[in-house]
Formats: structure tokens, sequence, C-alpha cells
């Protein structure tokens, strides 16, 4: 066997020359440094270069150094041992506990794509209901379905995702997930806090590659989860609930590795694979005869714009997209979902029933009423409107209020204890604002 010679270092990225025996793309390499580093081989070059990113970052790594291939690439440990466990985006433990070990593991690769998924066969419906109000009347939560969360800077994406953990997790309807990508590792650390405190961390598998790590753990550690998920859906035909804060931040991981790798950019800046690395990550994240994977991930928007390329087209990945916004959290309105903008594509008869579907309809015209009611009072004033419209815009406002929520999760900062409401406790409340 060949052994490859670095050429150059550059940052995080190794360029590594083969005589012959070239390295297969996503292969891992082991270089001679004192710490035997790894190397992912991103691109071959044309030149027999493989082009590697320096997983650990080793700066111990010099040129000249000999690169031994491993024939495998970063793979995680599966098995029942895995859940309960904290994972980083190489499968090791970062938990501090022993490392998981047991008869049963076998390890796979995490950027092997598995085998296509068996016909799907159309299941009943099954909706989880998440105790939110407004989730469960606008964005019912179907089994199987991707719900994105999508808001700007602290808008309270991670508010609501992980009220949603401890609301949907504790219900065990699935094997909860949750990945941890580019956010503050306070909040990593929060979480894990919370789900010790509800015993629901041993029921978790959780993976973190958050703001502190280098961005080749960030663009790795969505694929390390989704290849532990797909794991227990298929050997163990386990329904998944799979949590993600920030699934922007993967974009954003890939992102800055294209720069690195001297990839000329794309449209808005972003890099050019862009949308075939939303797509292949997002396509693994589904369901099959197996069982089910259900997400909810967040979505940061950059500079409250959502007209941004990288939140557009992530949007379309979704079944349903709930959109907080700043206007509505400035107002002290919590969670602040921007009712106009969120939309879903299960609020159908089918999905929800007729009660529900047609108090939604109602709902919406009275809410949209009240827009274009505003700006009329803003001009004459409310006594100025007609009785009928002041009816309605009373109802709107009794709405709007009726949606908001105290959470479980903000107890402690903020003294009010959390509210949950069954979906039949939602509608009557709707019901008695609207009759
Ligand atoms: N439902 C809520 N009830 C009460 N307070 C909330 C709620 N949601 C958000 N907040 C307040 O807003 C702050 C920011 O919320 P959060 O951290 O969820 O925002 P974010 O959208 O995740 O922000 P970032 O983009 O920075 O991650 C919280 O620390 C809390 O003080
Ligand atoms: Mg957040």
């Amino acid at each position: 066997m060949s052994l490859g010679k670095i050429v150059s270092i550059s940052q995080l990225v190794i360029r590594v020359r083969f005589d012959d025996d070239l390295p297969l793309l996503n292969e891992l390499l082991e270089v001679s440094s004192p710490r035997r580093s790894k190397l992912l081989v991103s691109r071959i070059d044309l030149d027999n270069v493989a082009v590697c990113l320096n997983l650990d970052g080793d700066k111990s790594i010099q040129k000249h150094m000999e690169v031994k291939r491993l024939k495998g690439g970063i793979a995680v440990p599966t098995g029942p041992e895995a859940i309960g466990r904290v994972f980083n985006a190489f499968g090791q433990t970062i938990d501090g506990k022993p490392d998981v070990s047991g008869g049963s593991i076998t390890y796979r690769n995490i950027l092997d794509s598995p085998p296509l998924a068996s016909n799907f066969n159309v299941k009943p419906v099954e909706i989880l209901e998440t105790g939110i109000k407004i989730i469960d009347f606008f964005t019912p939560f179907v089994k199987g379905t991707k719900i994105g969360i999508i808001g700007g800077a602290g808008v309270g994406k991670t508010v609501l995702v992980t009220e949603l953990i401890n609301n949907v997790a504790k219900k065990q309807t699935g094997l909860p997930f949750f990945t941890g990508i580019g956010e503050r590792v306070r909040e990593g650390h929060e979480l894990l806090s919370t789900l010790i405190e509800n015993d629901l961390l041993k029921e978790t598998c959780m993976f973190y590659g958050q703001m502190n790590e280098s961005p080749i753990n960030r663009a790795l550690v969505g694929y390390a989860a989704t290849t532990l998920a797909e794991y227990f859906r298929d050997e163990h035909k386990k329904d998944i609930l799979f949590f993600v804060d920030n699934m922007y931040r993967y974009i954003q991981a890939k992102n800055e590795l294209s720069t690195i790798l001297d990839q000329i950019p794309g449209e808005g800046g972003y890099e050019p694979t862009i949308f075939s690395d939303v797509k292949v990550l997002q396509d693994r994240l589904s369901s099959n005869d197996n069982g089910s994977i259900t997400s909810v991930q967040s979505i940061y928007v950059p500079a409250d714009d959502l007209s941004d390329p990288a939140v557009q087209m992530i949007q379309h990945e979704f079944d349903a997209t709930i959109v907080l916004s700043r206007s509505i959290a400035d107002k002290g309105i919590r969670p602040a979902v921007d009712l106009s903008m969120t939309t879903s594509s299960l609020l159908t008869p089918e999905v929800v029933g007729d009660r529900h579907y047609f108090l939604s309809l109602q709902v919406q015209e009275i809410l949209e009423k009240y827009e274009s009611l505003k700006s009329i009072i803003a001009i004459i004033g409310e006594n100025e409107l007609s009785v009928n419209d002041r009816i309605d815009y009373n109802k709107a406002k009794a709405l709007i209020q009726n949606f908001t929520q105290n959470m479980f999760v903000m107890e402690r900062s903020t003294d009010k204890k959390g509210e949950y409401f069954t979906i039949d406790q939602t509608l009557q409340s709707v019901e008695e604002i609207i009759a």
C-alpha cells in the first residue's frame, strides 16, 4: 500500500499527493503526526492530490508528513446503547461517560446515504398534540412531516423548540433526537439539565456541534445524528422525533468550508452546492415503511430578511413553517408567531377534520379583516367603525390574546406557570370567542 505525502497546508485544508492507490471521496486518512490525526477527503484534484479537511484542527501537522489510507469514513456507533448518550459529529461521546460499547454495537458511515427508502405506503394521518395552542391550531403537528420554525435573532426559536421537546417527548410517541448545530454552548447545557430534570435524557439521543466548534463539526453533526436516526427507524422500526436548533447553522458551516476549499460562491454569496447540500440531508430525514421521522427544525433568518436565498430554499422542504417575528415579539406576544406568514399544508379537512378546518377558515377571515381594520382605525379611530366591524375587531383581539401562552421551559425566568392545552380545549376556546 502506498502512502500519501502532504504537499500543502492552509488553515483546515491539507493537500495530500498519492502516487497511486488514490483514496476515495469522504475516506478518512491518518497523518503520521504525534497525534495520529485524521483527515477527511473532500475532493480529488486532477494531479492525484486529495484535498482534505483537518478534522481535529491538529496544528502539529507539517508539510511532507506521510499519510495513510484508513479505507473507511466517519462512523457513528449504532445500537440501543446509544440511547441516552450525547455525541459529537464524529460519533464520539461527549457526556463524560464511558464510550458506547456492547455486543450489539456496529458502526455506520455518516456520509453514506442508506439504500433507497422502500415505497412509502400512505399510513393513516396521526396528529401529535403539542399542547401549544397556536401550533396545534394553525400548524398541526403530523407524524412523519417536517416543521420549520423560522425567525431572526432572539425572537424565541430556541424556547419554542425546547417547549416542543418538553411537551411531545414526554408522551413517548417516538424516540426523541436533539441536534444542536452552531448555537450557544450554554443552551446545550440548559437543554441537557431540562431533560435530566424531566427524566427524559435516558430516552433521548443527542448530538452537539455548537458555535465553539470548527465548521467541520458543525457541517457534519447533522449527518451523524441522521445516521443514528435512520438506524433506529430501519433496524428497530421506531418512529423518530428529530429536533434541530439550528439548521441554518449547517448551511453556514457548509459555506465556511466552501470558502476555505476555494469554491466560488453562487447565489446570494452562498456556496455553489448549497441546494444539493440542503436537499441531501433533508431527504435522509424522511419516513419509510419501517418507521417515521418527524422533524422540527429552527432556521435563523439573517438580518430579519426572509428573502434570504438559503431561508427561502429550505422553506420548500417543510410541510409547515412557523414564522416568528420581531414586531410581534416587541409587543410582548409569546410565542411571537406571525400568523400572516405562517403556513401549513396540513391544515385540511382530511388531516384535522371538519370542525377544526372550518374554524380555522373563520379565524383566518377575522384576522385578515383585523389587519385592514387596523389601518382604518389609525385614521378615523375605533368609535367610527360599524357595529359589525367593531365586533370582529374585538374578536380578533381576543383571538390573538387567546393564542398567547406561558411556556414550561420559561417558568424559572418568568415566574409564570407553564400551560398545556389539549387540542379540544384549544378548539373550544376559539369557538367561544367566535360565537
Ligand atoms: N415563549 C416565550 N415566553 C417568554 N419569553 C420568551 C419566549 N420566547 C422567547 N422569550 C424570551 O426571548 C429570549 C430569546 O429567545 P430565544 O433564545 O428562544 O430566541 P432565538 O430565536 O432562539 O434566538 P437566537 O437566534 O439568538 O438563537 C429568551 O431568552 C426569553 O427571554
Ligand atoms: Mg436560539
